[in-house]
């Protein structure tokens, strides 16, 4: 077993733990990814101020994210079938998000239920909303949350359409994947996660499958996408969903101050800066790089957050530094998952909580609240 001491790491595990193309829905952009990956060297560009000589003692990385405590600002993002990472996936990742204090978001598109995740974790998790045609469907869907007492809903307004990914069209991505030779060769060579597998029954879309008529063949993901998510989504239907609803609502995908705005407007409890990892418009900005505008335009209104591109505690520190109240990890814990399943989920979050906590004190501060443009290094 080798000695993980950084994201990059449980990267490489889980690309050799996990099948191919659920390694690569995960580990992909839009068309060129020219986004997703300017998201991290946007990121590993900014430059921090080291400070020296500074009371480094008793350091603290606890804060709040829409009036909940958390152990530190990073919370696990909303990731679609993370329960094809390893069996069980979302359940795996809420409960070390609950015992390491930070939130969990469950996607729509997760493996594992609304249901199935409350009945095995004891703390509110966050739901994450996509808008589908069938709009019955989406108010028992707001219903069914709320019922598991989730403590916010994060409604994702930037995939309405979706973006083409090269490789999950090449892959066939489906779930379950379909029995041909090629996936049956390579889950051959995918021991640990076959076995995970068969611990469970959970293979298909659990907050869907029996609960959205209408539903045809979900074997081809970009299709059914395309049949199912509502292309008419606009600002009346957030003030829709915000009514029936009634609780903490969080908007994610915002990557213009014009749209922060509305956003505002809405009545939302904070926003996500984000352009959903560099999935969706090949050629938007870095998230990094859309977040100063953004804060300027919003951020004495409403909390801003962000998400993209972030692998470790320096790009936490950076994000804070530009304005951001909270971050978002998707694809670094996910990593963790698909590499060892909840210990490596649990080892995604030691490692940025200690990258951030180390990084903070070098820079002279010792409360994360006190994080602020003053820690970067200006030429
Ligand atoms: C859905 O959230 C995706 O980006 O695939």
């Amino acid at each position: 077993m080798p000695v993980i001491t950084c994201i990059e790491d449980l990267r490489v595990l889980a690309k050799r733990r996990v099948p191919r193309m659920f390694y690569d829905y995960v580990d992909a952009g839009s068309w060129t990814e020219s986004t997703y990956r300017n998201n991290s060297l946007d990121l590993a560009s900014i430059k921090l101020r080291q400070r020296v000589a500074v009371d480094m003692d008793r350091r603290t990385l606890a804060t709040r994210m829409i009036g909940e405590n958390v152990s530190m600002p990073v919370a696990l993002a909303p990731v679609g079938l993370t329960g094809m990472q390893h069996g069980d996936g979302e359940i795996h990742a809420a409960r070390a998000a609950e015992k390491f204090g930070v939130p969990f978001v469950l996607s729509t598109m997760s493996i594992c239920s609304i249901e199935d995740v409350a009945a095995n974790t004891s703390r509110p998790f966050w739901f994450q909303l996509y808008v589908m045609r069938d709009r019955d469907f989406i108010g028992r869907l707001i219903d069914r949350a709320k019922a598991a007492g989730c403590s916010a809903l994060v409604l994702t307004l930037d995939l309405q359409i979706l973006g083409q990914r090269h490789k999950d069209l090449k892959n066939g991505l489906s779930t379950p994947p379909k029995p041909t030779l090629r996936n049956i060769a390579n889950m051959a060579t995918k021991p640990r996660w076959c076995w995970s597998m068969l611990q469970t029954r959970r293979r298909s879309f659990g907050n869907i499958v029996g609960h959205a008529s209408g539903v045809g063949d979900m074997s081809s993901l970009s299709q059914w996408t395309a049949q199912q998510f509502d292309p008419t989504l606009n600002w009346d239907d957030v003030a829709w969903i915000k009514e029936r609803w009634g609780g903490k609502l969080i908007l994610k995908g915002i990557m213009d101050p014009e749209d922060a705005m509305l956003a505002v407007r809405s009545g939302a409890d904070a926003l996500i800066v984000s352009n959903h990892g560099g999935r969706q418009l090949d050629g938007a900005p870095s998230s990094i790089a859309a977040l100063p505008a953004i804060v300027d335009a919003v951020g004495g209104d409403i909390e801003v957050w962000v998400d993209g591109g972030i692998r470790s505690g320096q790009d936490v520190i950076r994000a804070l530094a530009l304005g951001a109240r909270g971050t978002l990890i998707g694809r670094a814990f996910v990593y963790g998952l698909g590499a060892l399943g909840e210990a490596g989920v649990t080892k995604a979050l030691q490692l940025i909580a200690n990258e951030l906590d180390l990084t903070m004190a070098f820079c002279g501060l010792r409360d994360v609240n006190a994080v602020d443009g003053s820690i970067l290094f200006r030429n």
